[in-house]
């Protein structure tokens, strides 16, 4: 069964378009794939080296990824400092990691561009720490985003190099990994574009986000002062409202709308409060168990200790057998 590994960024709240986007996947791929996903918290101290609240938003995040339906006894889910082969891989990777390649790094560089008097070390070999992420494991497989294609490049060259310095034949090249093609593009609430892409509050809807909050957020969407001929095309911002209703309502339910918009009788209020109510309606399992197992300890405890325990047991092989190539013996 091929190996497939996956960072999740430890920052920030889960909203309607990673559930409906790589969530779902994450869900259906457990079922196919030796899978690990893991917490980056290591990485999250490239830019922030002393996080206000580390633990808080560890948990946060594997609280919410396990309410949304990822299976603990499925994949392999730990948090990644708790998996110290993996900085003992990066240690070695960066030997053999040239300024040069990582210092042309467009993350990296957009990062300085940024925040020049915010950069360490670490956010220069941020992509080195990702690569021993996956080869930790042998990873074949990596559901990224086109915005990690650079850096998984990077993984290849980093393994292939190992291989070739050490003369084995060792790590496997890990790929970026498309689950499903039709990939489902969740709008934000601002009309401008994905859930999620735009700082501005009000943009994205929450999985925590309570019926009341969800309620405002979608009654301030943006939109136009309606169609002012019939079977008009729609502009952007209303398409997004229309493209919401598709993945949260029912299909009577977007042709009701869509045939009112058609023949200019639409109105926005209206449709609002449809696509508002049934997004309460479909996110509140998920309150509720993000909400119940915040608040189980016991359960949180045994499944990063599980997680990481299996975790370990596969990075813990590995390091044995690089330590072995590299030339470290024992006495
Ligand atoms: N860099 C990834 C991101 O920003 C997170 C990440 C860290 C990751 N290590 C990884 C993703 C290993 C896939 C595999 O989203």
């Amino acid at each position: 069964m091929e190996t497939v590994v996956s960072g999740i960024r430890s920052t920030g709240k889960l909203h309607l378009g990673n559930y409906y986007g790589a969530i779902q996947n994450f869900i259906k791929m457990q079922h196919e794939y030796n899978c690990y996903f893991f917490i980056a918290d290591l990485h999250s101290l490239t830019t922030h080296p002393t996080p206000a609240d580390l633990h808080g938003n560890v948990k946060q995040v594997l609280v919410e990824y396990l309410a949304a339906g990822i299976d603990p006894e499925r994949a392999t889910i730990y948090i990644q400092s708790d998996v110290p082969e993996v900085a003992e891989l990066y240690l070695y990777l960066n030997m053999n990691a040239y300024l040069g390649e990582l210092e042309r790094a467009t993350s990296f560089k957009d990062k300085v561009r940024a925040n020049p008097d915010n950069v360490n070390a670490g956010l220069l070999t941020y992509p080195v720490l990702m690569a021993a992420d996956i080869l930790i494991h042998k990873a074949t497989k990596v559901p990224v985003g086109k915005d990690q294609e650079q850096h998984l490049e990077m993984s290849r060259t980093f393994g292939n190099r190992f291989n070739r310095l050490y003369n084995h034949e060792y790590f496997p090249e890990p790929y970026a990994f498309n689950y499903s093609n039709n990939l489902v593009k969740i709008p934000g609430l601002d009309g401008k574009g994905k859930m999620g892409k735009s700082e501005g509050e009000g943009n994205a809807v929450y999985l925590s986000d309570s019926p009341e909050v969800i309620r405002k957020k979608v009654m301030r969407a943006v939109t136009d002062s309606g169609p002012t001929a019939e079977n008009q095309e729609k502009p952007s911002e209303i398409q997004n409202l229309f493209d919401l209703i598709k993945v949260v309502s029912t299909p009577d339910t977007y042709q009701h709308f869509d045939e009112l918009y058609n023949k200019c009788q639409i109105r926005y209020g209206d449709l609002k409060k449809q696509l508002a109510e049934d997004m309460i309606i479909g996110t509140a399992p998920i309150r509720e168990r993000i909400n119940d197992i915040a608040n189980d300890q016991a359960y949180l405890r045994q499944v990063a200790r599980f997680g990481a325990a299996k975790a370990r047991e596969s990075a813990s092989k590995t390091i044995r057998e690089v330590r072995e190539i590299i030339g470290f013996r024992n006495f």
